[in-house]
């Protein structure tokens, strides 16, 4: 005989069980968007390969729409790849959208969020940006550097006259490199590295080495679990390696400046203005040495690979097409007259040079995925419910290259940015090189002063050639691995003094 109790319990069991199920069904999240299938725990890891991960997201977007999903390990994700999904994430929806992930290497080489970049969207973050905004990156300050700025070019001509002279074919990668590491280490540092120097080498190895730990891709943050897989593979011990070596070199860089005896206001650099700020002490922030160090981090490393690549790939892309390059060149030349060098005054009056570097930014933007965001709140994109704490990839690699967006995007055209009204602001979201929103490259001015006055001289100075038996179709347009998007192959090329 049953008992009355398991009588019970069989006739009300289904009845719970169906409800369980129907209750789950109403309670279950709302579908993500649409995405490749992943495996359990790892997700789509296995499927994605970093060098090249903006270009592989453009071929799932072309499948599964501008706006998908990934796995990453545990870690959900999302992908925009059109300029309207830009814009819901960038502006409409962007205090929901303008978090950033806690990532290993980034928190450790940032003090954990000490800086602008990296740091998550909260009011400390809030508060460097403005000090820095105002104080550090302003074009005031971007101004009290122009004699830095010329006294570097023109070392440059000089150098690029003397293989021309001789008929030596000059690497332009090597020089450009060289000439903005030792714009930006004086800018901020006050020191100028020799380039065959220990100092120099040191600088370049550090932050090479640095750069390569930002954007490193350490299972921890992906399978929390498995975050042995990272101390096996030495990513652990070479993470804290790389930030002592930093933070030596910044406490030299902070003791040397303590030491110094008083500049004028002309001969201050960055980290005095640093300095200055700390002692001042009006902020509703405490300014301690490791903020400084941070942020120096984020004006070391966010300055020098992003102007050093856009004005090798605008060489690259004017070498490549002749018929543009004469066109530049005559708006130069045509408007400045006999000089020895040009100056801001000249360079304003380049309307066309300033699309080919628009152009320029378009087709080889320095970062492809922006700086990879975080959703700080559930929100609506498209129609969908995103979670809290899903990874926000744009990809402006792609949105860059929208037919939809621009005619023959694969092609070279400044004119496309004549008489037209789309700016680097970040209100055009078909054309985001800077980003977009609260977190908009706020060192713009900075990259301006440099690309302008690079690249206006040289091509004044010079007239440019391929070296013999070499053609323009031979000119590849390879990229390194890595967050920049480094020109892999140099460009060697021979230079013609113009007067
Ligand atoms: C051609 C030159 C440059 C390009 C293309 C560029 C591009 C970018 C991009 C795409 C972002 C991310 C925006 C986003 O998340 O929506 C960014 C952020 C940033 N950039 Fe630049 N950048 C350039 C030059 C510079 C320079 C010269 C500096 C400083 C000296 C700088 C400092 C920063 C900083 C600190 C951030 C983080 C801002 C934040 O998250 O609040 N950048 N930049």
């Amino acid at each position: 005989m049953l008992s009355p109790l398991l009588l019970f319990l069989c006739l009300t069991l289904p009845l719970f069980l169906l409800s369980f199920f129907k209750y789950r069904k109403t309670f279950k999240n709302p579908p993500l968007p649409p995405g490749p299938r992943g495996l359990p725990i790892i997700g789509n890891l296995h499927q994605l390969d970093s060098p090249s991960l903006h270009e592989q997201l453009w071929h799932l977007s072309k499948k599964y729409g501008p706006l998908f999903s990934l796995q990453f390990g545990l870690r959900p994700a999302i992908v925009v790849s059109s300029p309207k999904l830009a814009k819901e994430v960038m502006k409409d929806n962007d205090l929901e959208c303008c978090g950033r992930p806690k990532l290993l290497g980034q928190q450790k080489l940032t003090y954990n969020g000490l800086d602008m970049g990296f740091s998550s969207y909260d009011s400390y973050w809030r508060e460097i940006r403005k000090i820095c905004v105002v104080h550090v990156l302003s074009s005031k300050r971007v101004q009290s550097f122009t004699s830095i700025r010329h006294f570097e070019v023109k070392q440059m001509i000089k150098k690029i006259s003397r293989h021309a002279s001789s008929s030596k074919v000059t690497n332009l990668n090597e020089v450009l490199i060289s000439l903005i590491s030792t714009i930006v280490c004086r800018i901020v540092l006050g020191r100028r590295y020799e380039e065959e120097g220990s100092e120099g080498s040191r600088f370049h190895k550090l932050f090479n080495e640095c750069e390569a730990m930002l954007g490193n891709f350490f299972v921890s943050d992906y399978i929390p679990f498995m975050g042995w897989i990272d101390k096996l593979r030495g990513l652990d011990a070479r993470l804290e390696r790389n930030f002592k070596e930093m933070d030596k070199f910044y406490q030299e860089a902070i003791d040397e400046h303590m030491n110094s005896k008083k500049k004028t206001p002309e001969e201050e650099d960055l980290v005095d203005v640093l300095l200055q700020l700390k002692e001042n002490n009006t902020f509703p922030i405490d300014l301690t040495n490791d903020n400084i160090k941070a942020v120096l981090l984020n004006l070391l490393v966010g300055a020098t690979g992003t102007t050093e690549v856009t004005t090798i790939w605008a060489m690259t892309e004017l070498i490549k097409n002749p018929s543009i390059m004469k066109k530049v060149q005559e708006e130069i030349r045509g408007l400045s007259g006999k000089k020895d060098f040009l100056d801001e005054d000249d360079i304003q009056k380049f309307s066309y040079l300033r699309a080919v570097i628009k152009e320029t930014l378009r087709l080889h933007l320095p970062a492809p995925l922006l700086i990879p965001r975080e959703t700080n709140k559930k929100c609506m994109l498209d129609g969908y419910e995103i979670p809290a704490k899903t990874l926000l990839y744009v990809n402006a690699w792609a949105i860059h290259r929208d037919p939809k967006a621009w005619k023959d995007p694969e092609e070279f055209i400044p004119e496309r940015f004549l008489n037209c009204d789309i700016d680097l602001y970040g209100q055009d979201f078909e054309f985001i090189p800077f980003g977009a929103g609260r977190r908009l490259c706020p060192g713009m001015n900075m990259a301006f002063a440099a690309l302008d006055l690079i690249l206006a001289n040289l091509l004044y100075s010079f007239d440019w050639e391929l070296p013999q038996g070499m053609k323009k179709e031979d000119i590849d347009t390879e990229v390194l691995p890595g967050v920049t998007q480094h020109k892999k192959n140099p460009l060697c090329v021979v230079a013609k003094c113009y007067m």
